[in-house]
């Protein structure tokens, strides 16, 4: 079981497989955190300290003046009770008075994990998961709060989510509603964030946190370029490999707050959940609210084995579909190869050189549709452009179809330009402001998603451009921030963010039921939407518009923390890059773009005969590897905005294989040789380098490194592939 219940202390108890999670209900029926970390048992409730502190309030009924909510550590702190940190709920009644006062009314422990109402969620089987469900309540407001516990045992990994129902007979509308909360009675900490912009998505930040609050966030609807919806605690000396952290990543593609407050008495709360600005969600008697997923997870060793915890629960429980498990295909895209100039020939040359190269699919981008010549026009008009083209869809898909290929296409449904049919038809369906200037970007608008009729509307356009074209892979673009928030139809204007998030989703489960065999990658304008809401739809995201071989390096480091390589589209682009002009060799392009969801986004007919053998040659490699790519460990070695090259390597679960990649990031005349400290190699093992024949000692790697070659010439890379040796014996 690893959900316990001690009826006499009132007492829940989590355990995963390295973990252990404590609350209890205290005797004024206040649910207050005891513990999370390091698997343990016994009683946490020692941890509390009851002390009389001036201007830190006592409940009414409480003992003496050693209580207050104000020091106690909880599970759903709210506004009004005393507490005077960042509240995880705030709220108001029907006459605008604030505060809610939430005690326990019970919980129930079931198996399996628990879903929640058109919102992405961890999956798991009954076996894999249990489910604590603890219901709170204020009676007076007539407010129930089911807060839900998932508990991934094996992969060490705890979800969090809570329902608001109103079960009283007022309105009271929601201002700020967060999904998880850590109170640390103690405790100094470093604050990880990934911060970043278009073009440089999720680079790491670690800074202390200091007393007061550090808040990061998106107000622009979307997850966002800036900041990622995914924030580690971490002890001030943790490392990769050694020391406490402790991670929130939440489960959703809209605007979010994360949070770490340290307070008067130096405890730390840590909180995740839904923006708060522009927020104000009425309840009306009778109507709950779902407030999004937070994955949670904790490891005592560093943050490699956060990492791990992360990647295999998205890889295994949060991703879906035909792909989850891998084989996908090896693209080429036509984005970089021609932008908007070309027609069905651009693409039907492109897919020869895939064919030829040996890759599966060719995917047309951006430009085939409407009157779609370049970014100002067209979005919207989801039919196909057959006079640009030069046939029709279906004869185009047919003909790469003949060709053994796959064929996938670009679509950015939730937009829509001014200079559009769907436009001049619902002008209604934008995002706009009656009466205020519109803000425009890349002189888009966004539709209204938070409208059934909107979303209805679009999916039946973008099913039959499917269905005509047998499109076999989607890129799901989204290319501005929204701004003018104004519904026609809403009922208050504070819900229509979160009604939006949910269109989306309505739209994308539907696309996933009715095609279960069509892969889907995310994209936002690279990198703007890449969370775990995103990748329950989607298995794969476009990680970035910059292909820059080097600035993708940090990129994906930053990225790794929380995501699995599995996840993230990386592709070979041509030299000088098309974003920052650097030259790059063409084999650390690849190590580079093999690390993820891998492809090409170039025009390969200009290449000579030399690169075109070796683009063969790393498709052929890529797809060698695959499954260890997919499936295995993913270590960061070194810090690529720190160390002279960056290296990162796979381990397969069971340790028998682990490819080892490297990339120079500087050169100097009689440079010193790098040494690159493995991680993950079986202890006391030996392994092959299947190349040279070398064999090195497990211990060795790990402690003293692997030296690279001294390498000449800018951004040169280094790849092995080493096998455990005793492997025949094993299989005796
Ligand atoms: C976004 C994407 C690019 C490309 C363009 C097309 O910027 O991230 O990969 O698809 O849109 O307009």
């Amino acid at each position: 079981m690893a959900i316990l219940f001690q009826s006499e202390q009132k007492r829940f108890t989590l355990h995963t497989k390295h973990t252990t999670y404590q609350m209890k209900v205290d005797a004024y029926g206040f649910l207050l955190h005891l513990y999370y970390g390091k698997k343990s048992d016994g009683d946490m409730s020692y941890l509390l300290t009851y002390a009389d502190r001036g201007f830190s309030g006592n409940p009414e009924g409480a003992a003496d003046r050693t209580y207050s909510l104000d020091f106690l550590p909880q599970e759903f702190p709210v506004q009004g009770m005393g507490d005077y940190r960042s509240p995880l709920l705030c709220l108001r009644n029907a006459e605008g008075v604030y505060g809610c006062d939430l005690r326990y009314k019970g919980h129930e422990i079931r198996r399996g994990k628990y879903g929640l109402k058109g919102l992405p969620a961890v999956y798991a089987s009954e076996e894999e998961a249990e489910t604590l469900a603890v219901t709170l309540k204020d009676e007076k407001l007539g407010l129930s709060v089911e807060l839900l516990y998932g508990v991934l045992s094996e992969s060490d990994i705890i979800t969090r989510s809570a329902v608001l129902s109103n079960d009283g007979g007022r309105d009271i509308v929601l201002e700020k509603v967060q999904s998880a909360c850590l109170d640390f009675v103690s405790g100094d900490f470093d604050v990880l964030t990934f911060y970043g912009k278009h073009m440089m998505e999720r680079s790491l930040d670690r800074s202390p946190a200091g007393h007061g609050a550090r808040v990061v966030g998106s107000r622009r609807g979307t997850s966002s370029h800036e900041y990622n919806p995914f924030l580690i605690l971490a002890d001030r000396d943790t490392g990769e490999t050694h020391g406490r952290c402790w991670s929130m990543q939440f489960v959703y593609s809209g605007g979010f707050k994360g949070e770490v407050e340290k307070d008067q008495y130096d405890q730390t709360r840590f909180q995740m959940g839904l923006m708060d600005e522009m927020f104000a969600y009425p309840l009306a008697p009778g109507e709950d609210f779902t407030a999004p997923e937070v994955i949670m997870s904790y490891s005592g060793e560093g943050f490699a084995g956060l990492s791990g915890n992360l990647h295999r629960c998205i890889r295994k429980h949060v991703c879906r579909g035909k792909y989850r498990d891998g084989g996908r295909p090896v693209l080429l895209n036509s984005w970089e190869a021609a932008y908007f100039a070309f027609d069905g020939k651009t693409i039907l040359k492109l897919a020869g050189e895939a064919k030829e190269l040996g890759m599966d699919m060719v995917v047309m981008d951006d430009g085939w549709f409407g009157e779609r010549n370049d970014d100002h026009a067209g979005l919207g008009d989801w039919h196909v452009n057959e006079k640009k083209l030069g046939c029709s869809l279906r004869e185009l898909s047919g003909r790469i179809h003949g060709m053994g290929l796959k064929f996938g296409i670009w679509v950015e449904p939730e937009m829509v330009n001014e200079n559009s049919e769907l436009f001049r038809e619902h002008p209604d369906w934008a995002l706009l402001v009656p009466g205020r200037a519109k803000v425009l970007s890349r002189d888009q608008l966004v539709l209204d998603f938070s409208r059934k009729e909107v979303v209805d509307g679009i999916f039946r356009k973008i099913c039959a451009v499917l269905d005509d074209g047998m499109v076999d892979y989607l890129k799901w673009d989204y290319n501005r921030s929204i701004a003018n928030v104004y519904s026609h139809t809403a009922n208050n204007q504070g819900r229509v963010l979160y009604d939006y998030v949910l269109g989306l989703y309505d739209f994308l489960e539907r696309l996933h039921e009715k095609y279960p065999d069509l892969l889907i990658e995310g994209c936002s304008g690279g990198g703007g939407r890449f969370d775990a809401g995103m990748l329950y739809y989607t298995p794969q995201i476009w990680c970035s518009d910059n292909t820059d071989a080097i600035d993708r390096l940090r990129i994906q480091y930053g990225t790794s923390f929380g995501y699995p390589m599995s996840a993230v589209g990386a592709h070979v682009s041509a030299s000088p890059n098309e974003q920052c002009g650097r030259r790059t060799p063409l084999q650390t392009r690849f190590a580079a773009a093999m690390t993820g969801a891998f492809g090409y986004e170039m025009d390969p007919s200009g290449l000579s005969e030399e690169e075109r053998e070796e683009i063969r040659r790393q498709v052929t490699y890529w797809k060698k590897h695959a499954a260890l790519f997919h499936n295995g460990d993913y270590y960061r070695l070194t810090d690529p905005s720190e160390a002279a090259a960056a290296a990162w390597a796979y381990v397969s679960e069971d340790g028998k294989e682990a490819l080892v990649a490297a990339v120079l990031q500087e050169v100097h005349g009689n440079m010193a040789a790098q040494y690159i400290r493995l991680q993950g190699l079986t202890p006391g093992s030996f392994y092959q380098d299947s190349e040279s024949g070398q064999i090195y000692s497990a211990n060795a790697l790990t402690d003293m490194g692997l030296p690279l070659p001294v390498m000449f010439g800018e951004y040169g890379s280094y790849q092995c592939y080493l096998v455990r040796l005793g492997e025949e014996a094993d299989g005796k």
